[in-house]
């Protein structure tokens, strides 16, 4: 496969055959899709994380189906080349297999996604089937599910005990069953991950789940430092955004305070024998 060509569906199973690790980003909106597409991701995720990085939200809870779309259809006008997930936000699929299927159908007729994306396990397995039987690709999320960031207590690392391990392995395998296509593993020991990898036949996508996963999925501000809260102990920094932005906009605001921007390169030129006349 030649760089150009559009990731499928039957890329992102092949990669798991073949055991080629599946790089997924998050993304919300037109620069970012065009540089993470151009990059070479294989998939990209517009994820309800928006809603705290770029919303400004305390947590995943609040974003709307209207919100999701507009970020998703931005995402779509900038990739090419990316599979494209978009992320049911909380309570768009909850509360009914009607609501799922509608919301899910927005997500792809109005936000120009390929598939959608949604939290937990085997409680799921009715809404992801009939999503399938729609005709909608789902991927699924199980371990640390932020829409149920009130109901876990906080961001806490699941499955560390061999009972919630084991609820785990059943979710995972249930997901499978009932249709999706991967399934991301967020929080996770890695020991566990390993284990729902090797039984599933589709790919595992961890974050935070360690290096045996298909492939890894990070938050885009998180990966460039783009954030103000801190990092996750699972999250790896290859950039400082934050620390290049801020100097960059200090300098900015001390040259137009000395006068030193514009200088003539930024400034447009008229014909001396104009500006006379409009002198006189
Ligand atoms: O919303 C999101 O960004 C996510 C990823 C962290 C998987 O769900």
């Amino acid at each position: 496969m030649t760089d150009r060509q559009k990731i499928t569906l039957m890329d992102i199973q092949r990669k798991k055959t073949e055991k080629q690790p599946i790089p997924m980003l998050t993304a919300y909106d037109y620069p970012s899709a065009r540089l993470l597409d151009e990059a070479g991701v294989d998939i990209i995720l517009v994820g309800d994380s928006l809603a705290m990085t770029v919303m400004g939200y305390a947590n995943t809870l609040s974003v709307t189906m209207d919100e999701m779309v507009h970020h998703c259809r931005m995402v779509a006008r900038g990739s090419k080349r990316a599979f494209l997930i978009g992320d049911m936000p909380f309570m768009s699929y909850q509360s009914s297999i009607r609501d799922a299927i509608v919301n899910a159908g927005r997500l792809i007729k109005e936000g120009g996604m390929e598939a959608v994306k949604l939290e937990g396990g085997l409680k799921m397995s009715g809404t992801i089937t009939a999503l399938v039987d729609s005709g909608i690709c789902v991927m699924g999320h199980i371990g640390l599910t932020p829409q149920a960031v009130t109901q876990l207590s906080g961001y806490h690392v699941q499955g560390r005990t061999a009972e919630t391990a084991r609820q785990l392995i059943d979710d995972a395998m249930a997901l499978q069953e009932s249709g999706c296509f991967a399934i991301v593993l967020e929080a996770i020991p890695a020991a566990v991950a390993k284990i729902i990898t090797e039984k599933l036949s589709v790919p595992t996508i961890g974050i935070g789940a360690g290096r045996y996963c298909d492939g890894q999925v990070l938050v885009f501000h998180d990966l460039l430092g783009f954030y103000q809260q801190p990092l996750a102990k699972h999250v790896k920094q290859y950039a400082n955004l934050n620390k290049t932005i801020s100097e960059a906009v200090i300098r900015y605001c001390r040259e137009v305070e000395q006068k030193k921007f514009p200088a003539d390169q930024h400034s447009f030129k008229i014909d001396s024998n104009e500006i006379k006349k409009i002198s006189r």
